[in-house]
């Protein structure tokens, strides 16, 4: 039996108005809402003819990962080797970890998992990386595929300018163990900028910073087969200035409160509707009236704006947090408190560290519950 309520949930799966009847808290996938967006951004990108290697951080899950694959995505990405290898072990053999590692027991990791099959692809920003990764590679008999982590403003990781981009690539070329296979760079503050004009213009810097790179390299004769970066936020853009080869979008297959106000496509209009939800129930009400539900900070991850809150389809308020376990349903004007008892959907505020609060996400489809999916890699930020 499942642990905690997917295992309660289990017996409802397929039986006509399970959906309502789920116990709670309870993370949902709106299977409609997951495929229309899976489908839409694998068809942007194929009819600009861009790659998509879209990023696990956002869902964690193998069985999210797997349909990302074949609606044509290159490879899924990964942000830790905790995730990256979860991924794998679920049955995922095309992964690149797109943050640098610093430990070489976890190198050594990653590299056993490529000598057992693993396509893997990782970045390093620094010399030692290289040396490290090229060790291993060769102590496991195995080889590994190395991008030059670029920071084109994000400044986190990366190398900033063509000179060092270039000796990187250069040792990696030589490595015996390693294949030099591009450069990466995420533009990780243009994403949320809400306005597309300005998103634009921020896409612009972030890709003037990268030329530089891109034209040593190739001066080089280094040039980059693999030019990844962008996500949910930036892909139009990445897919108009044709300067990536490949968007690793994430959150665009669930969705947040926090993407809302980011006017993705420029039109006004959403683009990726909110297919994950939490399924929560009422518990009682306060003093004055306000329905308490049992889902908190523990069900949620409550770095963004508030949920919103569905009874029956129809939007009926927010969530204010009333404790780790438990939140505070405000109902909009002239909406009545929801009894004891209601199943409420709400929508996330953050959809990445939500999927990691769960073991499982439940796919409901209409009415019904159609299946519970593991969450193999939550809790994995090693
Ligand atoms: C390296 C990297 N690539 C891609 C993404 C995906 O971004 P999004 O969820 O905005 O699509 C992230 C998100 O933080 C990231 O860190």
């Amino acid at each position: 039996m499942k642990r905690g309520v997917a295992g309660l949930n289990e017996t409802l799966i397929g039986l006509p108005g399970s959906r309502a009847q789920l116990e709670t808290p309870a993370l949902l996938l709106d299977a409609e809402r997951f495929e229309t967006s899976l489908d839409r951004l694998a068809q942007l990108a194929r009819l600009s003819g861009m790659g998509l290697r879209p990023h696990a951080k956002s869902h964690k899950c193998a069985a999210i990962a797997e349909r990302q694959m074949a609606a044509g995505a290159l490879g899924i990405a990964c942000a830790k080797t905790g995730e990256l290898l979860a991924l794998f072990e679920a049955g995922l053999t095309k992964l690149m970890l797109t943050a640098p590692v610093s430990s070489r027991l976890k190198i050594d990791r990653l590299t056993a998992a490529a000598a057992r099959g693993l396509e893997l692809i990782v970045v390093v920003d620094r010399l030692e990386l290289v040396a490290a990764f090229g060790a291993s590679a060769r102590a496991a008999g195995t080889h590994v595929a190395v991008l030059v982590d670029c920071d084109t403003g994000l400044g986190r990781t990366g190398v900033t300018a063509a000179e060092e981009a270039v000796a990187l690539a250069r040792a990696i070329a030589t490595e015996a163990g390693l294949v030099y296979a591009g450069v990466q760079a995420y533009a990780g503050k243009v994403q949320h900028v809400f306005d597309h004009q300005e998103r634009r213009a921020a896409n612009h810097l972030a890709n003037a910073a990268l030329t530089p790179i891109l034209v040593g390299l190739r001066a080089a004769g280094l040039a980059p087969e693999i030019v990844s970066g962008g996500g949910t936020g930036s892909h139009l853009l990445d897919f108009e200035d044709g300067i990536l080869t490949e968007v690793q979008a994430g959150s665009y297959v669930l969705m947040d409160e926090g993407y809302r106000p980011v006017d993705v496509h420029g039109t006004g209009e959403p683009v990726f509707d909110f297919a994950m939800l939490v399924l929560v129930s009422v518990i009682g009400h306060s003093a004055n009236g306000e329905a308490i539900t049992d889902g908190g900070s523990k069900s949620f991850a409550v770095d963004g704006p508030p949920p919103r809150v569905y009874r029956d389809g129809v939007e009926i308020g927010t969530i204010a947090w009333a404790g780790d376990e438990f939140g505070r349903v405000k109902t909009y004007d002239g909406i009545a408190p929801p009894p004891a008892g209601a199943r409420l959907e709400c929508t996330v505020p953050h959809c990445d560290p939500t999927a990691n609060l769960h073991d499982f996400i439940h796919v409901v489809r209409g009415e019904r519950l159609e299946a519970i999916w593991p969450i193999e890699a939550r809790g994995l930020s090693d």
